[in-house]
């Protein structure tokens, strides 16, 4: 495995792979990497000849006052979870190697997509996401690209951006890895105290409660919405940001509830802010 950090250096070790027509499958992070990220990487290893991880924390998709200079990072750690994938080449640049010295004046934004639900509390979330990932398309030109369902919005964002730009990449879906009790794996997990990690599978068991109800015949959305949001607000360690209740395609709302719907939370715990999300089909 190779680790690299300058775009030329990408464009080099990828172009010689691309010439013996090789696929390339790109696997985009900002490290920290667990079970989740290794999930996306054995799935393009499974389905690719040359796999390229990003290790990035990306400063355009954090907010002022957002966890920017806390995110937590652990290249050597990252290295041996990408070599135990057998991830050809890690691309982990500093940030000046993806945007130079001045300000980023260009900018993907991916409208009604990126507004509802993590876009109202993070309204320029969704923008720095869809330019980085651009970006990375463009410099690693993938067959492939893989993201988990973990980030529901963000993989949808991803899809219709490069629908909408024609990137000539399959985006590829994975899903959510869970620990034991549920919770959903994550790199703001460290954020957590003992006890808000103890509190943190509230989460999944609303989400889970109010799929089950859509299961047995509930077909109002706001009573699925409103048994979901009561669930997490029982838990005195869980202030609820949003709960909704959604067209998996379109994240529109959807009332009374029909077809392929995706249940949403975000929450915070302590200092972490933790989203999760299942899908369930209404017949
Ligand atoms: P990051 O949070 O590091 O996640 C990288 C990829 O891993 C994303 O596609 C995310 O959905 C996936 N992932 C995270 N936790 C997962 C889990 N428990 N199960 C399955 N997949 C999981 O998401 C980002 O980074 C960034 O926004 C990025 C796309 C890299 C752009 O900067």
């Amino acid at each position: 495995m190779r680790l690299v950090s300058t775009i030329a250096e990408v464009r080099r070790a990828l172009d010689d792979a691309r010439r013996t027509g090789g696929t390339v499958a790109l696997v985009p992070t900002m490290g920290y990497l667990h079970d989740g990220h290794a999930s996306l990487m054995a799935a393009a290893r499974a389905e690719c000849d040359l796999v390229v991880t990003t290790i990035f924390v990306n400063p355009l998709q954090f907010g002022a006052g957002e966890d920017l200079s806390a995110y937590p990072r652990d290249l050597d750690h990252d290295r041996r979870v990408a070599e135990g994938q057998g991830v050809d080449l890690v691309f982990a640049p500093p940030v000046e190697a993806m945007y130079g010295a001045g300000p980023v004046l260009t900018s993907v934004s991916v409208a009604e997509l990126s507004e509802r639900l993590e876009g109202a509390s993070r309204p320029t979330h969704f923008a720095g996401v869809a330019t980085v990932v651009a970006k990375l398309f463009a410099i690693a030109g993938p067959c492939r690209a893989y993201f988990g369902e973990k980030d529901f919005q963000q993989l949808a964002v991803i899809r219709r951006m490069a629908s909408d730009l024609s990137f000539p990449v399959e985006v590829v879906g994975c899903p959510t890895v869970r620990d034991l009790d549920g919770v959903a794996l994550s790199s703001r997990n460290a954020y957590l105290e003992p006890e808000e990690r103890a509190a943190a599978p509230v989460l999944v068991r609303a989400l889970r409660a109010g799929a089950a109800a859509v299961l047995a015949g509930e077909r109002d959305a706001t009573t699925v919405r409103q048994l979901v949001a009561d669930i997490v607000a029982a838990e005195p360690l869980a202030d609820l940001d949003y709960a909704a209740v959604v067209d998996a395609a379109t994240l529109a709302p959807v009332d009374p509830l029909a077809g392929e719907l995706r249940l949403l939370v975000a929450a915070r715990f302590g200092r972490a802010r933790l989203i999760d999300n299942v899908g369930v089909r209404a017949e």
